[in-house]
């Protein structure tokens, strides 16, 4: 894009009245287009002012720091409402407008806080913050702490003091998050600290990865160029010298909990939330770098892990885990799932969920992932849905005098453990079902059919319930988890 002399001075006189709530087009960084963003904070230094702005109509993983030069101040809108009046109950040091804007589809976001970012978007304001939010829903009493197992100097002496207890120390005291529902995470927190990416880089394994949207990682992991986390127990360290450190004592080269399932070099690892604490509430704060719609809780007794590793002579890597409640009143089989980054789009996900599916029909129930599911996990779920519907519909066979084969969806979902609402929603939005004299009828075209027998040609890795050795457990009956 290029502009003239004269709108380049109109945009930068009017960069200075640009204030939290605005919304205006921004150049984006992955694809130079120039969307309607809204200005979610901004900060004052050196060099002027930098933008965190989100994306309207995208996904919160594309919001980033923009500077001047990257705003088009022609097409400005400012929020409606009473200057100078804030819109939480949180005391942000600043005057925020209130957001209301004319279009009534846009949503109103929340109040934003001011530099420096290191203060506001971490540590206590954010556990505050949080906590102030979830004691209004509070069900139950949680008895585990929150974590924090980097050490600020690190000196060998802190080194061997968590390696020697391998135990939670805390973070910003003793304080304990609630719980809201019976799901790990629900997503209610619309606040602009938990908006605002806080960890820049991370470093596991051999794999840099760039985080996607907030976790509340200790107050001095925020910030850094980049924090450095054990590939085997999830422990995380402000620099790599402080990694080697640990990993030359590091006793673990896969997940802890039991080996469930091995097949070639992949394996799945289950671990109790309850037994191994420290490590879930690692990965949790880890996937949350990953996950947008969920917040963050710290009791993770009532689940379990499943973290699916891939071997090689280093160890058992992890490639993505999901979680599963214990017990579940509304039939869920997977709380969250997550492949990490450089893992993602390789068959992974569809495996995970695959699994997931496997341990319901060891169970013999059917079950369905917890609500609401992100953009990715409503992609992921559709294609594995309707891979095994019509896995399902494309093997049966006429029974004797009939000419053409039946089945229920009572038993679509007893064969694949899918629940009925999820494979009602596939068969619809497949357009499969149609009514005729009476009955409905599912009629699959030879194109459908060949075009799913080239994605199964495609999904190389899969379950082999051959190799899944477990027994489910009758939490209900065990009193404790
Ligand atoms: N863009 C377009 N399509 C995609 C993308 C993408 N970025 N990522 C995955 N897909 C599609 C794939 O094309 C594939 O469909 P297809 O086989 O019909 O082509 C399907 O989704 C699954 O692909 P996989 O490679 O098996 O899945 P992946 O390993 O990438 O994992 C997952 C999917 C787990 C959702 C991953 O994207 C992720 O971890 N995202 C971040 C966390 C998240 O959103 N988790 C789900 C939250 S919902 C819940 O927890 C219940
Ligand atoms: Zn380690």
């Amino acid at each position: 894009m290029t502009m003239s002399e004269d709108s380049n001075s109109a945009i930068l006189d009017s960069v200075a009245n640009i204030t939290e709530g605005c919304r205006l087009p921004v150049r984006m960084g992955i694809s130079s287009d120039w969307p309607l963003a809204e200005i979610i904070s901004i900060q004052e230094n050196d060099d002027g002012r930098t933008f965190y702005v989100h994306y309207i109509d995208y996904n919160k993983r594309l919001d980033e720091w923009v500077g001047e030069d990257r705003l088009d101040t022609r097409k400005i809108q400012y929020p409606r409402g009473d200057l100078g009046s804030t819109t939480t109950g949180l005391n942000t040091g600043i005057n925020t407008p209130k957001k209301l804007f004319t279009n009534p589809n846009s949503r109103p976001s929340s109040p934003v806080l001011p530099g420096p970012m290191a203060e506001a978007i971490t540590g206590q304001s954010v556990m505050a913050a949080l906590q102030q939010k979830q004691q209004k829903n509070r069900k139950r009493k949680l008895e585990s702490e929150a974590v924090c197992n980097s050490s600020t100097n690190c000196t060998p002496e802190d080194e061997r003091r968590s390696s020697v207890s391998g135990d939670l120390n805390l973070v910003d005291g003793q304080q304990a998050v609630p719980r809201q529902t019976g799901s790990l995470a629900t997503h209610t927190d619309d606040h602009a600290i938990t908006r605002i990416k806080n960890i820049r880089m991370i470093e596991i394994g051999r794999y840099r990865i760039k985080p996607w949207y907030f976790a509340p990682y200790p107050q001095e992991m925020v910030n850094l160029e980049c924090i450095y986390i054990c590939e085997f127990c999830l422990k995380f360290r402000k620099s790599r010298k402080c990694l080697e450190r640990h990993v030359q004592k590091c006793p673990f080269k896969h997940p802890p909990g039991n080996e469930i399932y091995r097949k070639g070099i992949i394996s799945v690892f289950e671990l109790d939330g309850r037994k191994n604490k420290l490590y879930a509430q690692n990965l949790c704060l880890l996937a949350k770098l990953f996950l947008d719609h969920k917040t963050l809780y710290y009791d993770t007794d009532p689940f379990l892990f499943y973290v699916m590793t891939e071997y090689d002579a280093k160890g058992y890597h992890i490639v993505g885990y999901f979680s599963k409640e214990k017990e579940s009143s509304e039939d869920y089989n997977v709380a969250c799932i997550l492949t990490l980054p450089p893992y993602q789009r390789k068959g992974f996900g569809k495996l995970l969920i695959e699994f997931s599916y496997e341990l319901s029909k060891f169970e013999g129930k059917t079950g369905s992932p917890e609500k609401p599911l992100s953009d990715l996990g409503l992609l992921s779920y559709r294609s594995y849905w309707k891979q095994a519907i019509l896995d399902v519909l494309i093997s049966l066979k006429p029974q004797e005098g009939q000419e053409k084969p039946m089945i229920t969806i009572n038993e679509i979902c007893e064969q694949t453990s899918i629940k009925k609402d999820d494979v009602i929603s596939t068969l619809t939005n497949m357009e499969l079902i149609n009514y005729y004299r009476g009955q409905y009828i599912l009629s699959l075209g030879k194109d459908l059919i060949e075009s799913h027998k080239k994605c199964m040609d495609i999904r190389k890795i899969r379950i082999d319930a051959k190799c899944l050795h477990w027994t489910p457990k009758d939490w209900a009956k065990r009193g404790k988890w």
